[in-house]
């Protein structure tokens, strides 16, 4: 594996931590589905800053993190020196039949084209090796998309396509993307999971932290009315007992080379 530098980062990881911890906890579920075994050695793809890897390596195996950030590597070696980081692109990793499961927490909805990631997952596999992944499925933050969209529009601007950074699948579709690639999928599930975006500023921060594309072409004063109009509209819809509530819908899956 060639684990060269990856230059474009957007991320904050030290905002990642300390705001959007979440994403880290949610993740514990999916180890239990993953069921590691002490001494295998499984790939933490998309690891942010590092939190799962660590409790793979508490459970006893030998985990490596990748992750497209510079910035989340980096926070990740910080916090944990005992583990093997690295930047690389899902798309572009050239493992080759070097794991015995590849494991993935709410990143593969960044990743595209999926089927090259896809494709590099299944190559990184020994034989008989397991991918496990959960990741944002089909109508995933829909109630706040189509209001982030609807307040470009109304402010007078398109929307472009290519602004949009998600790959939000059925369980139809990427399993079948899975299949193409050769996994076996045993195991497919599409569900509801409303998570709680902390704080009074809750919906603003995760917005801003992960909707920015979104809003990349505006100038910073439309940026602030539409994100002012994005809250006052949804506070009927998604704030409840004094939380916000972002409406996420998740797929998992698991697939076996
Ligand atoms: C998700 O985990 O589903 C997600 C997180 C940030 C932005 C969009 C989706």
């Amino acid at each position: 594996m060639n684990h060269s530098k990856i230059n474009q980062d957007n991320w904050n990881a030290q905002l990642y931590d300390g705001k959007h911890g979440f994403v880290s906890k949610h993740g514990s579920r999916l180890i239990e589905l993953l069921e590691p075994k002490k001494g295998e050695v499984i790939l933490d793809l998309g690891c942010g800053t590092g939190d799962l890897a660590n409790d793979l390596f508490n459970s006893g195996v030998n985990v490596v993190g990748v992750d497209k950030s510079e910035n989340m590597i980096e926070q990740a070696r910080m916090k944990y020196p005992e583990i093997s980081f690295y930047a690389a692109d899902a798309t572009e990793l050239t493992y080759d039949h070097e794991f015995d499961a590849v494991f993935s927490n709410a990143v593969l909805h960044w990743v595209k084209p999926p089927h090259k990631a896809l494709a590099c997952i299944y190559l990184s596999l020994k034989n008989g090796g397991r991918f496990v992944a959960e990741f944002g499925g089909k109508g995933n933050v829909q109630t706040i998309i189509d209001e982030i969209i609807d307040q470009i529009k109304q402010n007078g601007n398109p929307f472009k396509e290519e602004n949009f950074p998600w790959f939000y699948p059925s369980i139809a579709e990427y399993t079948a993307l899975m299949e193409e690639v050769g996994f076996r999928v045993t195991f497919a599930q599409h569900f509801d999971r409303p998570t709680l975006l902390e704080g009074e500023n809750g919906l603003r921060n995760w917005v801003e932290m992960f909707a920015g594309s979104l809003l990349k072409d505006m100038m910073e004063s439309e940026k602030e009315s539409i994100l002012t109009n994005v809250e006052n509209n949804l506070r009927e819809k998604i704030y409840e007992d004094g939380q916000w509530v972002a409406d996420y819908k998740r797929i998992r899956v698991i697939g076996i080379k």
